[in-house]
């Protein structure tokens, strides 16, 4: 194991911290166990390594302190790594991108934490009809490396999103209206089991497990690639119109009248133009430095100004709008400056049935719970609207189906809270702020009865239950997969970051 003078050593500075307790005997014994079999991949906390890996997240909450880290360099090394930890029974988290808030989904305390930075592959087959990326690459590391290549592939539109942890849970980009989820663009993902196997899972070779793992979670393995498919792309036309909501143009309540119509009418008509994507945040900043609507837009097929983005480019109270040709890794770079690491942060989603009043009382009901936050001025407060047109459900079913049970609905919207602050002691005051989120949500899509149970997993609170979300028959369809490819339980029970199917009861 890398920097053990004796992992005791560090066993023993970390004893002194608050954490000592969940230092078990079998932790321990664990770490070594694999640092044995693997040396070089294995950090103690006394590294630099185990430094870098634990705070190599996007959120500050789920920076935790496992007994030791594995660096795997390739799937042979995860098998080995997997072996050890069901003799052992330890109990181990997975990280890609690191970009999930929830404290555990991606790191655990005292436990072994698997961190897959190593996966960083990226390639493109020779008839380039598909590229192949490690599962330790970032979005934003996946577009620089084919900026020259005049090739696109669907994939998150944050630079710091993992490939791991988006092809485990659905992918929304801007290409969703035109191929769907980035699930749907899988062609093969290469996985190892709890069995320490290393399989491929595509349309001809485990196929139930390829379409479990398209939104199915933390339930099978871990993957190590995906191939996704490729195409002939040059960039997008795109860019963003910032809208101040107290602007002196049109008063706050007119822009919400207005924008709020705005992306009802693109949802409804997205299936006309697909190759148009548009998302809206509402950024309130600490400190009432200002609130502002930010509308995030592109057209896949370089067509400018198209009729179906107008509408955001013609919104009052403008304090910026910025659109051109751009490459989808500039753009994505661009996009993501809003949401930088460094924070500590909770998200939390509803889905519901495209619908102008719905999306309108939404704000309405979600600017209250932020008014009536007692520090509301030391948080930066975040809604988005993202449009899920039902043509977005239609690409599914050409390469196998997926797991998410979204075959059969109307034009939907996502509505999705990332709020921040820096200070741990506000940490309970916003448990109750997404929790208040969530349900003031679900009351106004109940009183219009558009209400949808799914949500996009990706974006989940912690006490949500998105596997419930996919319906009854996705859900048994994952148990069956999780118990024949998983017999032992090995993800149920020694992996508790993501959301299980093993025990999942949906009412
Ligand atoms: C600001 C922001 C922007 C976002 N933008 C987008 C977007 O444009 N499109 C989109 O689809 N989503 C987006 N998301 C959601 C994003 O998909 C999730 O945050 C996702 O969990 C991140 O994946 P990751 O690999 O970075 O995360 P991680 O936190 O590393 O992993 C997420 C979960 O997946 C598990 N996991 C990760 N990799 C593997 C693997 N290889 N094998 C097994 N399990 C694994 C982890 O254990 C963890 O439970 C965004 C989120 C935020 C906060
Ligand atoms: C750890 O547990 C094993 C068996 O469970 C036991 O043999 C060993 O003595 C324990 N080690 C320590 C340091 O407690
Ligand atoms: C660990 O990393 C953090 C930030 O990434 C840094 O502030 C801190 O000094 C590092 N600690 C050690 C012991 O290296
Ligand atoms: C991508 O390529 C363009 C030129 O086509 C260049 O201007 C830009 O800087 C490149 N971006 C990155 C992130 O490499
Ligand atoms: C599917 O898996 C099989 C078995 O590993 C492999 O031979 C085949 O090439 C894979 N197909 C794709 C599309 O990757
Ligand atoms: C929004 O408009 C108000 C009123 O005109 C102004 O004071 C404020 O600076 C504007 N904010 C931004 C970000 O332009
Ligand atoms: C949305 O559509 C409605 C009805 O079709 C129309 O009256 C309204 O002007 C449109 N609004 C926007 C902002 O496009
Ligand atoms: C599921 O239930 C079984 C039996 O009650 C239990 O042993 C197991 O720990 C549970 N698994 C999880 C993940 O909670």
């Amino acid at each position: 194991m890398k920097g053990s003078n004796g992992f005791a050593i560090a066993l023993g500075l970390s004893l002194s911290k608050s954490v000592a307790a969940v230092y078990t005997n079998s932790t321990s014994s664990c770490c070594n166990a694999i640092a044995q079999a693997l040396s070089n991949n294995v950090y103690s906390p006394s590294t630099s390594a185990y430094n870098v890996s634990i705070n190599t997240r996007w959120s500050g909450t789920s920076v935790l302190e496992p007994a030791c880290v594995i660096i795997p360099q390739s799937a042979e090394d995860v098998s080995a790594a997997i072996k050890l930890i069901t003799q052992n029974q330890c109990k181990f988290s997975v990280k890609s991108g690191g970009h999930n808030a929830n404290p555990g989904a991606n790191s655990i305390s005292g436990g072994v934490s698997i961190d897959l930075s190593g996966f960083k592959s990226t390639s493109l087959s020779a008839d380039r009809s598909f590229v192949s990326l490690g599962s330790g690459v970032t979005w934003g590391e996946a577009y620089d490396a084919f900026n020259s290549s005049n090739i696109g592939f669907t994939g998150g539109i944050c630079e710091d999103v993992g490939v791991g942890g988006v092809s485990l849970g659905g992918g929304q980009s801007l290409f969703a209206p035109k191929r769907g989820w980035a699930v749907d663009n899988i062609l093969n993902y290469e996985i190892v089991l709890a069995s320490g196997d290393i399989v491929n899972a595509n349309e001809t070779s485990n196929a139930d497990l390829f379409k479990a793992l398209k939104g199915g979670n933390t339930n099978f393995g871990i993957v190590t690639r995906v191939d996704l498919d490729a195409f002939d792309f040059d960039g997008l036309w795109g860019g963003e119109v910032y809208v101040n909501l107290t602007g002196t143009e049109a008063a706050r309540s007119d822009v919400l009248d207005q924008i709020s119509h705005a992306i009802t009418n693109f949802t409804t008509n997205n299936h006309l133009d697909t190759s148009s994507a548009v998302q809206l945040m509402t950024v309130y900043l600490s400190g009432g430095r200002g609130q502002i609507v930010n509308a995030a837009f592109g057209n896949t097929d370089g067509v400018e100004k198209p009729e179906s983005i107008q509408p955001f480019l013609e919104m009052p109270n403008q304090v910026l709008n910025e659109a051109g040709p751009v490459k989808i890794a500039d753009f994505v770079h661009k996009v993501s400056q809003f949401q930088a690491k460094g924070y500590r942060e909770v998200t939390a989603s509803v889905t519901f049935n495209n619908d102008y009043n719905t999306i309108r009382d939404i704000w309405d009901a979600t600017d209250a719970v932020y008014d009536a936050l007692s520090s509301k001025d030391k948080v930066d407060w975040m809604v988005s609207f993202i449009p899920q047109a039902q043509i977005q459900q239609t690409y599914a079913a050409k390469r196998g189906g997926n797991s998410l049970g979204l075959t059969d609905v109307p034009d939907q919207i996502v509505v999705w809270l990332t709020s921040r602050w820096t200070d741990p002691s506000l940490d309970e005051m916003m448990e109750g702020a997404r929790q208040q989120f969530v349900d003031e949500s679900v009351a106004v899509a109940q009183k219009y009865d558009t209400y949808y149970p799914f949500l996009y997993i990706n974006y989940a609170a912690p006490f949500q239950n998105p596997l419930c979300g996919y319906g009854d028959e996705s859900v048994e369809f994952l148990k069956t997969a999780a118990s024949k490819y998983d017999p032992n339980g090995v993800f149920q029970t020694l992996m508790p970051g993501g959301f299980k199917v093993g025990n999942l009861t949906c009412s």
